[in-house]
């Protein structure tokens, strides 16, 4: 099995910014250097372990407390994590900072206007419609994170530069495999 620590790399930004995208990418990257990754999305959190919860404030704190507690079981046994939610509230992320394992905070970074415009879901034009409420950035608060570990401006560079710069990040930190010396 290879060597490698646990950690929780966590995606924090707007809907449609590129968590999702990004993550995958990394997740293909960890996985062909053999490491143990999974992936918690929101998209999908939210169809199963969270799907009795909506978009108050009360309910993503919550969302992301049951979130926390998946990352943290994994983290601390070695698995690496790479978590994409909105996650709007730098209170809430500080305490997945404090319950993680080796916890990275990346701000996708692109902003309103580049994801409204891409509109991948065609969300912001129904909440723009008022179709949705509570929608983040739109009707809904999103804290920016004011000192992340690692800021990736999705909207400036490449999918592929993007990921390079996380592996970077992680290989900085000592969370890559071990290079098998004889
Ligand atoms: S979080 O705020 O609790 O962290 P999470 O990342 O799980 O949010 O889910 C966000 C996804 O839910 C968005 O990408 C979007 O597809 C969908 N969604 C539905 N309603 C809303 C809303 N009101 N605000 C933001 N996202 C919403």
């Amino acid at each position: 099995m290879t060597n490698h620590p646990g950690f929780t790399l966590w995606f924090t930004g707007l809907s449609g910014a590129g968590k999702t995208t990004v993550a995958r990418a990394l997740y293909t990257r960890l996985k062909d250097l053999g490491m143990r990754v999974e992936r918690l999305d929101g998209d999908v959190v939210r169809e199963s372990l969270t799907k009795d919860l909506g978009f108050s404030k009360e309910d993503r704190e919550q969302n992301i407390e049951r979130v926390t507690f998946v990352a943290k079981l994994l983290s601390r046994n070695n698995v690496a994590v790479l978590a994409s939610f909105i996650s709007p509230y730098a209170k809430t992320r500080d305490y997945v900072r404090n319950e993680t394992t080796n916890f990275i905070e990346v701000h996708v970074s692109a902003p309103l206007a580049v994801c409204e415009e891409r509109d991948v879901k065609g969300m912001y034009a129904k909440a723009r419609a008022g179709e949705i409420k509570n929608f983040t950035g739109i009707s809904d608060p999103y804290e920016e994170p004011t000192n992340p570990d690692i800021l990736l401006p999705t909207h400036e560079q490449t999918l592929e530069e993007s990921v390079e710069m996380l592996v970077q990040e992680l290989s900085k930190r000592g969370l890559l495999p071990e290079p098998i010396s004889n």
